[in-house]
């Protein structure tokens, strides 16, 4: 039985103040889901530390938005994933769809990144998802497998059953537009397919969540379909009564 997670990208938002001020009421809405789905926080770099002490003892684990590809070094402005795990982050997003498109993050990069994050005892969340244009050409899968692909070539299907796979379709991230129920229990089904002809079993025993505009509103459709484990979520994350409206509706 997979146990259901959501995991909130703050993305580059907040401040030492509107941080404080969203959790201490957040987490007090979270506080009745705490033992039905695993929750996490992924803050800017900069807030890890902060956001680390205010989820304290709540059980909500914390995560880091990206990590360097490199150990350590010569690799001015990046965070090396045993600086996270140092920082008690427990998942790191690798291959956001932002970190792709915005700052030309390849596959194997991406795959690189999803290896030093495994090294360092922490759980990857690996970002797929492919473009409205990917789509219309009946790309989708060709594209999530290259993704999944490209981290099977460097970590084993033995590294990849050790990390969740997120589900954001390009053109429903910050678009308002979301994936219909159906769109989405179908592309983690083929991801489950594609995993289970990898190695037997891992489609199974893998998480797959779903991001991309995804609210209080349509949250317990978009979760309804037993293929989706729980939710990757950007803006909505920014509000208290928002996100713990999808925590319940995902509980
Ligand atoms: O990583 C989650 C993010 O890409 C989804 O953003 O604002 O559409 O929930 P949003």
């Amino acid at each position: 039985m997979r146990k259901s997670i959501l995991i909130a990208n703050w993305k580059m938002n907040g401040s030492l103040h509107s941080n404080q001020a969203l959790l201490v009421r957040m987490l007090a809405k979270l506080r009745p889901f705490r033992k039905t789905i695993d929750m996490a926080i992924c803050p800017p770099f900069p807030y890890l530390f902060q956001v680390r002490d205010l989820l304290g003892y709540t059980g909500i684990a914390l995560g880091a938005q990206n990590a360097s590809r490199a150990r350590s070094g010569a690799h001015t402005g990046e965070v090396s994933a045993t600086m996270l795990q140092e920082m008690g982050c427990r998942y790191v997003l690798v291959g956001h769809s932002e970190r792709r498109a915005l700052y030309h993050e390849s596959d194997d990069d991406v795959a690189t990144r999803f290896r030093q994050v495994l090294s360092a005892d922490m759980t990857p969340v690996l970002c797929v998802g492919e473009t409205l244009e990917e789509r219309e050409h009946g790309q989708t899968m060709a594209v999530i497998e290259r993704q999944i692909q490209a981290v099977i070539d460097q970590s084993g299907i033995s590294g990849l059953a050790g990390s969740i796979v997120a589900y954001e379709p390009v053109w429903a991230i910050g678009t308002g537009r979301t994936a219909t129920p159906e769109q989405v229990a179908d592309t983690h089904r083929a991801i489950r397919q594609f995993l289970e002809n990898c190695e037997t079993g891992s489609g199974r025993s893998m998480r797959l969540v779903y991001g991309g505009s995804v609210k209080a509103a349509n949250a317990a459709a978009l979760f309804s379909s037993p293929e989706v484990d729980g939710g990757l979520i950007g803006g909505a994350s920014l509000q208290a009564d928002e996100f713990s409206n999808i925590a319940a509706a995902l509980a």
